[in-house]
C-alpha cells in the first residue's frame, strides 16, 4: 500500500488539476493499492490535519478545469517557523500529521514561497516531490512553469482587445500585467500583443525614454500607443532607493498601482489621453491552454515516476525540452528573472519595442 499526499499551495493558476491528474493517473496505472490524500487548502491542511481521501474518479474530467480541486492558501514561509496564535509549532504539526497519516510522500504543487517550505520539510526528513506552478514563470531550475502559457494567452487577449479601442479613439493605453517581482508574463504577452512599450521590473525605466518613444510614434503619424506594464515595474529613480526609502515612498504614493502613476506622468508630459486596464486575477483563471495541459501531464507523470523510484527531494522541471529532476535545495530561495541582456530582449528591441531604459 502506497499513501501519497497531494497539496497545492500559494496563488492558484490554470493547470493545477491537470498536473495532479497526471500524477494520479500514472500512480493508479502502476499500483493497484495506492491511496491519495488530498490535503485541503495547502500547508494549512497539513498543519491543522485537514484532508480527504481521493478516489480515482476525482481525477477524471479535471484536465480542463481551472483552480484546484483541493483548495489552496498562502502560508508565508517567513511565518512557518513562528508558532500560530495558539502556540502551535507549525513545522512539527506538519511532520506529525504526515507520520500520523502514514504518508510515503508529499506531492507539493506551488511557486517560490511553497518551494522554500517544501525544502524545509524535505530537510526535516519528509519525502517530498514538487511541481513548478505559477503564472509568473519565476521558479529557478525550470524553463517553464505550468500556468504561465495560459496566463500569457489571457494577457495577450487583453492587449488584443485594447488595440481596437485604442486605435478608434487615438489614445494611449496601459495594460498592467501580473508577475509579482518578475516580468516574464508582461514580456511574452507584450510581444505577442504587439505592445509598443514594455516595462519590466528587471529593466528600470526612465519616464523620459517612455515619453520620447510616444512622441516618436506621434511624429510618425501613429495615432495610438499600447504599453504593457508589469505590476512590479519600477522607475530608475525608485530602483536607486534603499528598501526602507522605497517602502516609505510607496506608502505615501496616491496611485493604486504603478500603471496609474505612469499614466498620469504620460498625460502631463504628452497631453495625450491615457486609459488603464488591469486584467488582474483573470490572468490566473479559466481553463488551461493546450500547451499547459501537455506540460502538466508530462510533469505529473514524471513526478509519479520519481515516487515509484523512491527518489525524493526533487522538483520536476523542464529544461531545454527535457523533463529533469532538480534538487529542492537548488530551487528554494532563488528567483528566475528576465535577463536584460538576453536574446529575447535584444530581438524585441530590434522590433522597435521600447523598454524605457
Ligand atoms: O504569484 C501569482 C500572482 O498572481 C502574482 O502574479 C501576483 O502578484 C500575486 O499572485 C497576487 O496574489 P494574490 O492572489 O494573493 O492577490
Amino acid at each position: 500500500m502506497k499513501k501519497i499526499g497531494f497539496l497545492t499551495s500559494g496563488g492558484d493558476c490554470q493547470s493545477l488539476n491537470a498536473t495532479m491528474r497526471g500524477v494520479a493517473k500514472t500512480l493508479y496505472q502502476t499500483y493497484s493499492d495506492v491511496e491519495i490524500y488530498g490535503i485541503i487548502e495547502g500547508y494549512k491542511g497539513l498543519i491543522y490535519g485537514n484532508y480527504r481521501k481521493m478516489k480515482p474518479s476525482d481525477f477524471s474530467g479535471i484536465l480542463t478545469e481551472g483552480g484546484t480541486i483541493i483548495g489552496t492558501s498562502r502560508q508565508p514561509f517567513k511565518k512557518m517557523r513562528e508558532p500560530d496564535e495558539n502556540g502551535l509549532d507549525k513545522v512539527e504539526a506538519m511532520k506529525s500529521n504526515y507520520r500520523k497519516w502514514g504518508l510515503d510522500c508529499l506531492v507539493i504543487l506551488g511557486g517560490n514561497g511553497t518551494h522554500k517550505t517544501a525544502n524545509l520539510l524535505s530537510e526535516e526528513g519528509l519525502n517530498v516531490v514538487t511541481l513548478p506552478k505559477t503564472i509568473d514563470n519565476d521558479i529557478w531550475g525550470t524553463d517553464i512553469t505550468f500556468g504561465f502559457q495560459s496566463a500569457v494567452n489571457i494577457a495577450t487577449n487583453a492587449i488584443d482587445c485594447i488595440h481596437t479601442t485604442a486605435a478608434s479613439h487615438s489614445r494611449v493605453f496601459i495594460v498592467e500585467v501580473m508577475g509579482h517581482k518578475v516580468g516574464w508574463l508582461t514580456l511574452h504577452a507584450g510581444i505577442a500583443g504587439g505592445a509598443d512599450i514594455i516595462l519590466l521590473p528587471e529593466i528600470p525605466y526612465d519616464i523620459n525614454s517612455v515619453v520620447a518613444a510616444l512622441d516618436k510614434r506621434t511624429k510618425e503619424g501613429k495615432r495610438f500607443s499600447i504599453l504593457a506594464v508589469a505590476e512590479g515595474a519600477i522607475s530608475k529613480e525608485d530602483a536607486a532607493l534603499s528598501k526602507k526609502e522605497l517602502k516609505a515612498k510607496r506608502k505615501a504614493n496616491p496611485y493604486p498601482s504603478i500603471s496609474y502613476q505612469i499614466g498620469k506622468e504620460i498625460e502631463e508630459r504628452t497631453g495625450q489621453e491615457v486609459r488603464i486596464t488591469v486584467p488582474g486575477h483573470m490572468q490566473r483563471g479559466g481553463e488551461p491552454c493546450p500547451y499547459d495541459r501537455v506540460i502538466s501531464s508530462r510533469l505529473g507523470a514524471a513526478a509519479a515516476r520519481l515516487i515509484i523510484k523512491e527518489k525524493y527531494g526533487y522538483m520536476v522541471g523542464f529544461k531545454d525540452g527535457e523533463i529533469v529532476p532538480v534538487p529542492l535545495g537548488e530551487v528554494a530561495g532563488k528567483l528566475k528573472m528576465v535577463d536584460p541582456d538576453s536574446s529575447i530582449i535584444k530581438e524585441a528591441k530590434g522590433l522597435g519595442i521600447c523598454f524605457g531604459d
